[in-house]
């Protein structure tokens, strides 16, 4: 994330120049005004049109920030626009990763991100990373607390901890009214015991990347909650979840791509970013008969409900 941080040091300078450009030209001197985090240093980056036929999808989750964007980021993002992307929700794991999601939030107006700690990395949760976490809850550009859960394929750190941090920051959802973006795999019956003592108070739950059975895919969406699917579905060996598409209610979908990983079929172990999501869209009309159209308005329709994002921005 080295671009970011140089970016914001370069931001940083050229403020102060401008500044010592009134104090050398003008009189009388106009007094420096404090930058605050609410006042961004650099305009955002307002959106570019989308075709007016092409339809409009929605990356719920995204991450942007992951070094392997470091080489080309800003003109990876800056093409997403021409490509059909109405919004794209980036997805913070980390400390880290919270402040340079937020950093591409602010700098791209189509731009959301999410706070939360991904269960690999839970020995970060203390007292004063919760602190931050609700300050940075509080940001209009955050949308969602996430992504959070538990992971026991690598089973670190221990599960006793991941659970105590998982329902630790499912209260700060509750509390801060933002819906939560699930990491479950292999832990399914774990997740859904702690996300079932909390349910009451969530205003929304997604599933990413999703891993369990057809049954359990059933329980999720009797208590409302959603799936967004990724590329695995268009994997030649995915057998379950396009079981899970065909059966799912349209009004609980939305499209992800977890980039820079889980590129879609034929693009599979490249680099993924959302220019690849139109791949996983149309693989769900064809497994549900609908048209793409259906597909992208549906999904697009239940991403602005659920995180609160603006209406297709054009
Ligand atoms: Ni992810």
């Amino acid at each position: 994330m080295k671009n970011i941080k140089e970016e914001m040091t370069e931001e940083k300078n050229c403020i102060g120049k401008a500044v010592c450009r009134d104090e050398c030209l003008s009189e009388p001197i106009i007094p420096v005004t404090p930058v605050t985090s609410a006042e961004p240093v650099t305009p955002v980056i307002p959106v570019t049109p989308i075709e007016p036929e092409m339809p409009i999808i929605y990356d719920t989750h995204a991450h942007y920030d992951d070094s392997s964007f470091d080489e080309d980021r800003y003109s990876v993002i800056e093409g997403l626009r021409a490509k059909g992307i109405g919004c794209v929700v980036n997805i913070s794991a980390d400390m880290l990763s919270i402040r340079e999601s937020i950093a591409l939030a602010e700098k791209y107006e189509f731009f959301y991100s999410s706070v939360g700690i991904h269960p690999h990395n839970a020995e970060e949760y203390n007292a004063e990373n919760e602190a931050l976490l609700y300050g940075f809850s509080n940001n209009e550009k955050v949308k969602a607390i996430g992504e959070i859960g538990l992971d026991y394929h690598y089973d670190h750190p221990a599960r006793d901890i991941q659970k105590k941090v998982f329902a630790a920051q499912l209260d700060i959802a509750a509390k801060t009214g933002l819906p939560v973006i699930i990491h479950d795999r292999e832990a399914h019956e774990d997740v859904l015991n702690i996300i079932r003592e909390k349910a009451e108070g969530l205003s929304g739950v997604v599933f990413h990347c999703y891993s369990g059975s057809v049954e359990m895919a059933k329980e999720l969406f009797k208590m409302g909650f959603y799936i967004s699917i990724g590329g695995a579905l268009t994997f030649k060996n995915s057998r379950k979840l396009p079981e899970v598409v065909s059966f799912m209610p349209l009004d609980r979908i939305m499209l992800e791509t977890d980039c820079p990983y889980l590129a879609p079929d034929p693009y599979r172990g490249k680099r993924n970013d959302s220019g690849y999501l139109y791949l996983t869209a149309r693989k769900i009309s064809e497994i549900k008969g609908i048209s793409y159209e259906e597909t992208a308005a549906a999904t697009t329709e239940n991403a602005i409900k659920f995180f609160g994002l603006p209406p297709a921005l054009n």
